[in-house]
């Protein structure tokens, strides 16, 4: 054994014992990586030491080689415990920062709630519903045809002015109300039918503490053979009844629609004054027509309800704006 050799060896084991005792007490991964380069990289103190081999006799090289080989896989896997106990820590110690106290007391978010308009609406759509009525909906741009002419309403006819309309280009509008339904309803269904169709609708009107330009209905449909008008008046009566109890005051007046014939208007008393609901009326034959139905067979029944109006009288609200201006001290009076 040459004295060169020997000094390898020395030095070898200087280095696995310096660098094991090193890596052991590494604090943390990035320290434990500069270790790793300083030790085991194409510079570190590994390769230096090894630079020496040039001058070995054949011999002695194979066995400082693998000699070390086992020096650098004792430093690599030194290094490799090192990083698991310390990834081990660094884990332990981040759930012990994130733990939740399951016992602290809780956020409360504010809960929302139905706003009294859909409120009303559901409400009025199961009454209709238990009395073998089905939803239906149909469109808030509609065209001319649908809104007016197909309901016996043609261009110059003066009850168009009875609503006054927010036009859109190409013959649409804002639907002025749900009567529209009933027709793209009839269309598609033979009688008898018995519908139910809520919605929004648009008019030009002035806001003031009854009116609003958006709105909205539920419009009401029957037709079947034989229906008359004591059959309209069951019906609107025993949804009112339903509705409001049987103390709240009604009344029926004699009204006029294009579409209806006859046609009445449904008052009902409200803070000492008669405040009108719905309007209502026997189907027109012209109406049946335009959906080819035959008005020598079947008769029908219609009727079409401000929702805001119920609503009003049956919580006691004083001015429409109210359901639209969104002041939670206002809503969260509802349930
Ligand atoms: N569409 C009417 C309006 O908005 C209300 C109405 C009246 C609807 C009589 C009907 C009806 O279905 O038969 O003023």
């Amino acid at each position: 054994m040459t004295s060169s050799s020997l000094d390898l060896e020395t030095q070898l084991s200087q280095l696995k014992a310096e660098a094991q005792s090193a890596i052991a007490s590494a604090e943390n991964l990035d320290s434990l990586e500069q270790l790793r380069v300083q030790y085991l990289g194409k510079k570190g103190q590994l390769s230096q030491v090894l630079r020496g081999m040039g001058k070995l006799s054949d011999e002695e090289r194979p066995r400082i080689g693998s000699l070390a080989n086992e020096i650098k896989e004792a430093i690599q896997s030194a290094i490799e415990d090192r990083r698991q106990r310390l990834q081990q820590a660094q884990l332990e110690a981040q759930l012990a920062s994130e733990t939740l106290d399951v016992t602290m007391p809780g956020i409360m978010r504010p809960l929302g709630k139905v706003h009294p308009l859909n409120g009303m609406i559901d409400q009025m759509l199961d009454i209709f519903v238990g009395l073998g009525y089905t939803v239906a909906e149909g469109f808030e741009v509609e065209t001319d045809y649908y809104n007016f002419e197909a309901l016996n309403t043609p261009e110059d006819h003066p009850a168009r002015d009875m609503q006054d309309t927010f036009y859109l280009p190409d013959k649409n509008l804002l639907r002025t109300h749900t009567s529209s339904v009933q027709i793209r309803y009839m269309e598609n269904h033979d009688p008898p039918i018995r519908v139910i169709a809520p919605g929004r609708v648009y008019r030009r009107d002035t806001v003031d503490a009854t009116h609003s330009a958006v709105f909205h209905q539920l419009e009401l449909l029957a037709v079947e053979e034989g229906l008359r008008f004591t059959d309209l008046r069951g019906t609107i009566k025993e949804f009112l009844r339903q509705m409001f109890g049987d103390d709240l005051k009604v009344r029926f007046r004699a009204s006029y629609f294009p579409f209806t014939e006859p046609s009445a208007e449904v008052d009902v008393q409200w803070q000492g004054k008669w405040l009108e609901v719905l309007g209502c009326g026997m189907v027109d034959p012209n109406v049946l027509k335009a959906v080819e139905y035959d008005p020598e067979r079947y008769t029908g029944f219609a009727a079409g309800l401000g929702v805001e109006r119920f609503a009003m009288v049956l919580h006691q609200i004083d001015d429409i704006r109210r359901l639209y201006n969104s002041d939670l001290r206002f809503l969260r009076q509802f349930v």
